[in-house]
């Protein structure tokens, strides 16, 4: 190692930034965030730098003249950002020979130490150095991790921390309290954390140290929106549980590419559902998470697009609630917000449509059941999801209760995947159109003003 990462309390220590510019900002700001008194000396100082060290917790001092050698009485460090080089070594030197510790901004030869990339959790801090060799890498190193650690994290380290002497006092030996701690971190007080259940983690944790063991009660459904298909839509919270679940019920709108991310060793159930081909009724997928949960497992109950929306995720949730089985819900991108964005169609759009509406167009007995007369606002977009089969008849509704025949109609075909299709036609045509291609589903179905941008804004795929 070329440097020893270590990390040091500045709290109320004067550090030293000789500069004014932006790279000064930046160090400033770190410094700041640390607690660190600062003293700024540049014969020109950026504003915001000025006003960072007049709004810091610990105020400091902004000498707006040249540097002088008695700027290092006193100091803590000092972080050197000018474009002088003479002045870079010669303060580079000086720091030395005091043994302050000493940073040139982009010349590790004069640095004695670096400033590492920083994921912020705090108080969990981690910090990445590629030891001068290129920060951007590090930098990049820092964005990947960003996605990987939840912002939560911070808060469990706090809670964590609170609770680190009673369990000292509770368990004797360094590896009782080690297979404790690591009980706590992968299991339900994590989850109370971070979704924002403070008061009931601490809750929970305080009897297990009290009985001296971690008890998990029952398992948690994990209730999660895997998106029309495109797996970099996921969210982050989604993949996480996705890594964690003992258990995936999934549904054939789930595409292969999102179920891929599901943790490997995970038990995999399809109760997916396929036009008229119900594999298991809703009511058994129902009771199905509430006895995997009570057996004590993570289950994942992974749904296409938005659990919300034409999804049945809220009958699901009701048998959890009233089953007094702990769940959480994590939105996913619904096919009508996917579609559109890969399509090159802005559901609102100032000059053709104001409002949006999302409905089924399921054929019942052969009928749509719609308030018609709601959806042929000229200036309206509306969605329909399941419409492939009703298409005509949605064509032959929307024109008998007034809208325009010329009303552009898109159809997007498995909408954010390598399969895509975009067909667009009108009122008149869409039907005549779709039935000359060979179709599969799923479907979504777009009409109105906004489908004549279509050719424009097309971006994604050829
Ligand atoms: C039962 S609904 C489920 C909707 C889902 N919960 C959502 O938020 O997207 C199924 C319908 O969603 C639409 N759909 C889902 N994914 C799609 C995709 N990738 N492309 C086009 N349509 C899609 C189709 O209309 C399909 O018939």
């Amino acid at each position: 190692m070329q440097f020893l990462p270590i990390f040091l309390d500045v709290k109320s220590s004067v550090c030293l930034i000789v500069g004014g510019g932006e790279v000064a900002l930046r160090k400033a700001r770190m410094l700041a965030k640390s607690g660190a008194q600062l003293r700024v000396v540049a014969p020109r100082i950026n504003l915001s730098l000025s006003q960072l060290v007049d709004d810091a917790d610990c105020p400091g001092e902004i000498h707006e003249r040249e540097y002088l050698t008695s700027d290092l009485t006193d100091v803590a460090l000092v972080v050197v950002a000018t474009d002088d080089t003479q002045l870079n070594i010669a303060i580079s030197c000086q720091a030395k020979t005091q043994k302050i510790p000493v940073n040139v901004v982009d010349n590790p030869a004069l640095c004695s130490f670096v400033f590492p990339s920083v994921l912020d959790r705090s108080p969990l801090v981690v910090a990445i150095s590629s030891g001068g060799t290129s920060p951007v890498l590090a930098r990049h190193l820092r964005a990947r991790l960003e996605t990987l650690i939840p912002s939560g994290y911070g808060k469990l380290a706090q809670l964590l921390g609170k609770f680190r002497e009673p369990v000292k006092n509770r368990f004797k030996t360094l590896g009782q309290r080690r297979s404790f701690w690591e009980k706590v971190i992968s299991g339900s007080v994590t989850e109370l954390v971070l979704t924002g259940r403070l008061a009931e983690a601490e809750q929970q944790l305080s009897e297990w140290i009290d009985g001296g063991k971690v008890v998990e009660q029952a398992g948690e459904v994990y209730l999660v929106g895997g998106g029309p298909g495109d797996p970099d839509l996921l969210t982050f919270r989604a993949l996480r549980l996705m890594q964690q679940a003992d258990v995936v019920l999934y549904d054939r709108l789930v595409s292969p590419e999102v179920l891929a991310l599901v943790r490997k060793d995970a038990e995999q159930i399809n109760v997916g559902k396929a036009r008229d081909k119900h594999t298991v009724p809703q009511g058994d997928i129902n009771s199905m998470l509430v006895r995997l949960a009570k057996e004590g497992k993570k289950v994942l109950r992974l749904k296409g697009g938005d659990p919300f929306i034409f999804g049945r995720g809220g009958e699901e949730l009701e048998g959890l609630a009233d089953a007094g089985i702990p769940f959480q819900v994590v939105p996913g991108i619904t096919a009508a917000n996917g579609c559109a964005a890969y399509a090159g169609i802005p559901l609102t759009h100032r000059d053709y449509a104001q409002s949006v509406q999302f409905v089924t167009g399921h054929l019942k007995n052969n009928s749509i059941d719609l308030h018609w007369d709601e959806l042929v606002h000229e200036n309206h977009t509306v969605v329909f999801y399941m419409g492939l089969v009703g298409l005509p008849t949605i064509c032959q509704k929307l024109i008998e209760h007034g809208r325009d025949a010329e009303t552009p109609v898109a159809l997007v075909q498995k909408g954010t995947t390598d399969q895509q299709k975009v067909i667009v036609g009108t009122l008149d045509t869409i039907v005549e159109l779709v039935s000359a291609e060979v179709i599969r589903p799923p479907t979504l179905i777009i009409v109105g003003g906004v489908v004549n941008l279509a050719g424009k804004l097309s971006w994604y795929g050829s």
